[in-house]
């Protein structure tokens, strides 16, 4: 298994440019499903997760080509009618296969997507709303065997009980076919959701949306069109906090600034001062940082909950009584007995992280335990004095592009060990 070897400390002091968004390309893959024809989808991150969906959907029947960042998509039918337990179990996400393939056939059967190292994460809000559409759901063995009881899913005007990211792109995905016009309340507005209803939208779909409303206009079929996915902006305030935490600077290319408004405002707050150099291109700096007193991840706009972990890491050394409460996730503290072993203060009561400045952190041997968690060691080890080892970097590798060669780009003396 990989391992990254970090010498420490390091500053950040470079150039960055920021790859596809991970969180919309899944989606955006997925939901070619519900069409017949061929489309290419550009700037999709080449990830451990991206490569894996494209394995899964090629296994179902599609024909799909991914290399240099270009998914080339040749859809006819879809030939299998079961996503296997090997497949589904590495990656959650690919639940929301089952309603764009419902949508367009009478039957599937997908496995139930197992526990996850960062909380339950149940499926009830997608189930309930397939259910509502006229799919019979039963779970049998591990799976969830669906079958559409008419001719076409019907159309639903529902209100989801939780705002989830997931739920909201599926049910949206499987409406674009259903009969009349289905109206989704209390949605998820990310802009990985928004970059979804973007492609569908191009490709002939009917979708509007209006606070946390979406109207889909169910269509008789759809029509791939070219798609070029939105940056991703969990990757950009990675580094940003990365170039906080090490006082560097920081510039990078490909950035939607306004996709992190919220969690820039607040970094502004705590001492980082941005250049604009080009409207997709941004310089940041950070001298002394200002402690705050507690921040709440939310649903966007709010503090995104995949910045909680590598938010932490900048209190390490700067934090006074600095609170970090999770709203998203029950259990997304994982990190944290990793985060100590470098010799961090840091203390977790029920939901909510306190964090007090030490004045020295020591290089550590550590295990990498989910995706964003482990980009907060990253920090912890540029912070520490000496050599850390990061074990188990295939989380990494999900969802953050070539990022051990963009960190060496960036003065980081970082390697990666077979
Ligand atoms: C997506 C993102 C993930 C991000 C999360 C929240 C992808 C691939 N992943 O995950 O990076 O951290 O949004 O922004 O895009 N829930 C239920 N029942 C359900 C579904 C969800 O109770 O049927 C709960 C979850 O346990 C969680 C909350 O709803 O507490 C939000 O989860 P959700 O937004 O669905 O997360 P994902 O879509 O899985």
């Amino acid at each position: 298994m990989q391992k990254l070897i970090i010498q420490g400390p390091a500053k950040i002091n470079g150039t960055i440019q920021i790859s596809g968004s991970k969180n919309a390309s899944l989606p955006i893959l997925i939901s070619t499903i519900l069409s017949k024809g061929s489309c290419v989808i550009s700037n999709v991150p080449n990830l451990r997760d991206t490569k894996f969906l494209v394995s899964i959907l090629n296994n179902l029947g599609c024909k799909i080509n991914f290399k240099n960042n270009f998914l080339a998509i040749h859809n006819s039918s879809i030939a299998k009618k079961i996503a296997d337990y090997e497949y589904v179990r590495q990656m959650r996400a690919s639940i929301i296969i089952l309603g764009p393939v419902i949508a367009r056939y009478s039957s599937f059967k997908i496995a139930l997507p197992g526990g996850c190292a960062i909380g339950n994460r149940s499926i009830d809000l997608h189930l309930e709303a397939l259910k509502k559409m006229g799919v019979q759901i039963k779970i049998s063995k591990g799976y969830v065997v669906a079958t559409r009881k008419y001719s076409k899913l019907n159309s639903i005007n529902h209100r989801f009980s939780k705002i989830s990211v997931g739920a909201t792109q599926h049910i949206i995905m499987a409406s674009c076919l259903a009969k009349g016009t289905t109206i989704l309340k209390n949605c998820a507005i990310e802009p990985e959701v928004i970059d979804l209803v973007t492609f569908l939208n191009k490709c002939g779909a009917k979708i509007s949306l209006n606070k946390r409303t979406f109207k889909i206009i169910g269509q008789d079929n759809l029509n791939l069109a070219n798609y070029d996915v939105i940056p991703d902006r969990i990757e950009a305030g990675s580094y940003i906090l990365a170039t906080m935490a090490t006082q560097g600077k920081l510039i990078l290319k490909n950035l939607i600034i306004d996709h992190l408004k919220e969690p820039i405002k607040l970094f502004k707050k705590m001492g980082l001062k941005v250049k604009k150099i080009s409207d997709n291109e941004f310089e940041f700096k950070c001298g002394v940082i200002n402690p705050i007193s507690i921040i709440n991840t939310r649903e966007y706009p709010g503090f995104p909950t995949d910045l909680q972990a590598q938010l932490i890491s900048i209190f390490l050394k700067n934090g006074k009584k600095s609170k970090i409460r999770e709203n998203i996730f029950e259990n997304r503290f994982i990190h944290i007995p990793e985060l100590r072993r470098f010799g961090a203060n840091i203390s977790l009561k029920n939901n909510t992280v306190e964090v007090n400045k030490v004045k020295e952190l020591n290089g550590a041997e550590v295990m990498a335990t989910d995706l964003r968690g482990s980009f907060s060691l990253i920090i912890a080890a540029m912070l520490s004095k000496g050599q850390s080892i990061i074990n188990r970097i295939y989380h990494l590798d999900r969802g953050y592009e070539d990022f051990d060669l963009k960190l060496n780009k960036c003065g980081v003396n970082i390697k990666r060990k077979k």
